[in-house]
């Protein structure tokens, strides 16, 4: 384990349980703390972006979009396949300026939206794939997320969700209240989706997920 790793794991678990703490994993907003979150997430995601970007079977004409990038892990995966631009959604300013340090490929758009509200930019039935990693806990009212998903997504469209419900079980209620994947599964079939779930486990703690597919019928 390197030394930034140690350093950002003791801030974190000095602060973990706390709303400033949650809140910055959900969208970091100070350099520092934004450099701990980043940390974490660079250590913790890397293998299960790959193997969710692979679960989607994404073909070279998919128009895709991915909620909350990060550290950009899987939208640099996915931006080798596809053939179209691909667009990410991250509210935070700080991993956008990070994003952008990074020099990522040219099919890659990233938007500041909120993505509740995604109407300015991405028209009715457009999206072929919708990828969220470690970021449907903080979406609050979810229904209202649920509903713009099913907006912008064609028929027959697919999302997928990547959550790490043991890893957020501790996380302050208030700013990640969507922790319980039988109540986002009701939700996102409360909308219409087609739901199916299946917990994967890659051998270790940090690449133990649960995979959620949701498609448009
Ligand atoms: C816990 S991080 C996960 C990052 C990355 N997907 C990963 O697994 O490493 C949550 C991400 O979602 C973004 N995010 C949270 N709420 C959002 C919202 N309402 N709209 C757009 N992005 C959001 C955050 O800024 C952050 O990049």
């Amino acid at each position: 384990m390197n030394f930034k790793l140690i350093i950002a794991r003791q801030i974190h678990k000095f602060l973990q349980h706390t709303e400033l703490m949650t809140e910055n994993m959900r969208s970091p907003r100070t350099i520092g703390l934004a450099w701990v979150a980043r940390t974490l997430m660079n250590y913790s995601n890397a293998q299960v972006s790959i193997d969710i970007v692979n679960r989607m079977k994404l073909k070279k004409t998919d128009h895709v979009l991915e909620l909350g990038v990060g550290n950009g892990l899987a939208i640099k995966e996915i931006a080798k396949i596809s053939g179209n631009n691909v667009i990410g959604i991250e509210i935070s300013a700080e991993f956008r300026r990070n994003l952008l340090r990074m020099k990522l490929p040219k099919n890659i758009v990233i938007l500041e939206n909120d993505a509740r509200d995604l109407s300015n930019e991405i028209p009715d039935g457009s999206i072929d794939k919708i990828l969220a990693i470690n970021v449907i806990y903080f979406l609050k009212p979810i229904r209202e997320y649920i509903v713009e998903f099913k907006r912008i997504l064609k028929k027959g469209g697919i999302g997928y969700l990547g959550c790490k419900f043991e890893s957020i079980k501790n996380f302050d209620i208030e700013v990640a209240p969507n922790r319980d994947e039988r109540a986002i599964i009701s939700q996102l079939s409360g909308v219409g989706f087609s739901v199916s779930s299946e917990f994967v486990d890659l051998g270790e703690d940090r690449s133990r997920y649960t995979f959620i597919r949701f498609e448009k019928k």
